[in-house]
């Protein structure tokens, strides 16, 4: 009977030990992280100084990821040295920080909630499919193949900065903060002075950006014009780009550290998309009318407002509409 027991009792042990050994080798590449699983944490990425290049057999694809993801021009630019495929912008213009800042568009959530169904594509996306979506809309250029190093590489980055966030979960901090909708339409007249006062020195007069002393990457990256993103791309929905600058322009600042108010950012927003810039076939996007977002500024729709409210509000009565259509 003792000896039962005791067999037992080690076999428990062991099979503790070896959880724990698997745990542990799990997370060998450990680094600081803020607790995801604390749920008003704000998550923020590790650093790419973390990337284990020497003890995880991955560590060169990955850091070769961040590389592209931080300096993209530099491999896929108009004068990139593996192809020349996009517009000249980095994924780090937006995705801030290599895509590890709160509220500066950061993967934290990509790996914990892809494949997901998405209503643009009316499909389930991979995060191949998704990074590509960026090529061809954000970067305005073609779609990489999923065979190749480069996105197996962008791949093994993102999964590397994702890999602590349980399965499902999306984290605090991730994306883009959509705020409160204005209860008039956003102002493009108004967001014009915003944008002189506060955005023209680096950015440009005409919103083109400054490139670096290389030529090939820029500085500060274009706004609008044939260099930037293009109409089919996230941020041309006004909410999307008025959260991303209030939480983050003028470069430099954050969250915690906002310096216009919403309603600056809301009309500097309605300005810039009001701007010239390239277009892409979107006849294929949102299948379902019903699913666009209520700031899509593309018809048709399910409803009878207009493309310009729309595009630049007044949301609420579109949004009361939809509800009593429900
Ligand atoms: C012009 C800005 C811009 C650039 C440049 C850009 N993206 Fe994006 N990206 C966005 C926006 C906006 C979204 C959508 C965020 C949302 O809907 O909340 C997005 C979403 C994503 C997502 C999904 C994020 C999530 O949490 O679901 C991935 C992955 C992604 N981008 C990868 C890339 C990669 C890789 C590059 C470079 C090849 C890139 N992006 C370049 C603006 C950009
Ligand atoms: C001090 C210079 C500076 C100022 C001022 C500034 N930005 Fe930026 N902006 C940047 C830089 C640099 C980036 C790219 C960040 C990176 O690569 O890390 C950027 C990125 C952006 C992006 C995303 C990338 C793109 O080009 O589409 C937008 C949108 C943007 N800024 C809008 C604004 C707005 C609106 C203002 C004024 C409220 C503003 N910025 C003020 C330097 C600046």
């Amino acid at each position: 009977m003792f000896k039962k027991v005791l067999l037992v009792f080690l076999i428990v042990i062991v099979i503790i030990s070896l959880y724990r050994f698997f745990f542990n080798v799990k997370n060998s590449d450990h680094r600081i992280t803020v607790n995801v699983s604390e749920k008003l944490t704000t998550w923020v990425g590790p650093s790419h100084f973390q990337i284990p290049t020497y003890t995880n057999k991955n560590g060169e694809l990955i850091q070769y990821g961040y590389e592209l993801i931080a300096h993209t021009a530099l491999y896929l630019g108009p004068k990139g040295t593996v192809q020349h495929t996009t517009n000249g912008m980095n994924c780090q213009n937006c995705h801030l920080e290599a895509g590890t800042k709160p509220w500066g568009l950061n993967y934290g959530s990509v790996f914990s909630t892809y494949p997901k169904f998405r209503d643009r594509s009316g499909s389930i996306e991979t995060i191949y499919k998704r990074v590509n979506d960026c090529m061809e809309r954000s970067l305005n250029g073609n779609a990489l193949d999923t065979g190749s190093k480069e996105m197996k590489a962008i791949y093994a980055y993102i999964v590397w900065l994702g890999s602590e966030v349980p399965k499902g979960k999306k984290v605090n901090g991730s994306g883009i903060e959509i705020l409160p909708y204005l209860s008039s339409s956003a102002n493009p007249k108004q967001g014009k002075i915003v944008y002189i006062q506060n955005c023209q020195k680096c950015h440009g007069v005409n919103g083109e950006g400054v490139l670096d002393s290389t030529e090939k990457m820029y500085t500060y990256p274009p706004v609008w014009g044939k260099h930037s993103y293009n109409d089919a791309a996230g941020l041309f929905q006004i909410s999307k780009l008025a959260g991303f600058i209030k939480n983050n322009m003028p470069n430099g600042i954050n969250y915690h550290t906002p310096t216009l108010t919403n309603q600056a950012s809301w009309d500097v927003a309605a300005f810039i998309n009001s701007q010239p810039r390239p277009t892409k076939d979107k006849s294929k996007d949102w299948p379902v009318l019903s699913s666009k977002p209520i700031d899509y500024p593309f018809g048709p729709y399910s409803d009878s407002f207009s493309e310009i409210q729309h595009k630049y509000g007044p949301f609420e009565p579109i949004i009361s509409s939809r509800k009593k259509n429900q």
